[in-house]
């Protein structure tokens, strides 16, 4: 698609089709989001491919409001920053989930960023915890991994 068409046709999708998302096409938004700028080339940014339905659905449950359209994402990408590359490893995040919804728009996919990092699980009940520590126990991230947002995939219903 022509760069200005992709500009003009990203928006932030909620509600996919059942319809499953052949695994070249996300290999090939990962590759292409891999050529993203980075804090001298620290390249901190790191990705977890989930497809899995039930995982999905435990996913889309880390927010009281705001992550429940992950249920009905044929897939999702965690996007993680090694905090051991660099200082800078929330620019650098931030800048690759915006390829992936860039280069999922220009392959014909819809997506929405789920944020995670510094988010209450419930902003009404505090004793809920943080939304990282519930998907650090879920994916059973590392120390030293964070994850800075969820990004949302699938065919727009
Ligand atoms: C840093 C950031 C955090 C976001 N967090 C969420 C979120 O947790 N849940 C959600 O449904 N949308 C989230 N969004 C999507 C925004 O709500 C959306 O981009 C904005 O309303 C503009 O709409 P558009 O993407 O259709 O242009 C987030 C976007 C960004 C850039």
């Amino acid at each position: 698609m022509e760069f200005s068409k992709v500009i003009a046709a990203r928006h932030s999708v909620r509600s996919f089709k059942d319809k499953p998302v052949d695994r070249e096409v996300i290999d090939a938004i990962l590759d292409q989001t891999a050529t993203a700028p980075s804090s001298k080339n620290s390249r901190s940014s790191v990705f977890m491919v989930i497809d899995d339905k039930d995982t999905l659905l435990a996913l889309s449950e880390m927010r009281s409001s705001g992550s429940a359209l992950l249920k009905d994402a044929a897939c999702a990408v965690v996007v993680l920053g090694d905090t051991s590359k660099t200082d800078l490893w929330i620019e650098n995040a931030a800048i690759s989930a915006t390829y992936i919804q860039l280069c999922a728009t220009n392959l014909g996919l819809g997506s929405c960023w789920v944020h995670v990092n510094g988010r209450l699980r419930d902003k009404h009940d505090p004793s809920k915890g943080l939304a990282e520590d519930y998907v650090r126990d879920l994916l059973a991230i590392k120390d030293g991994f964070k994850p800075l947002c969820i990004v949302a995939l699938g065919y727009e219903a």
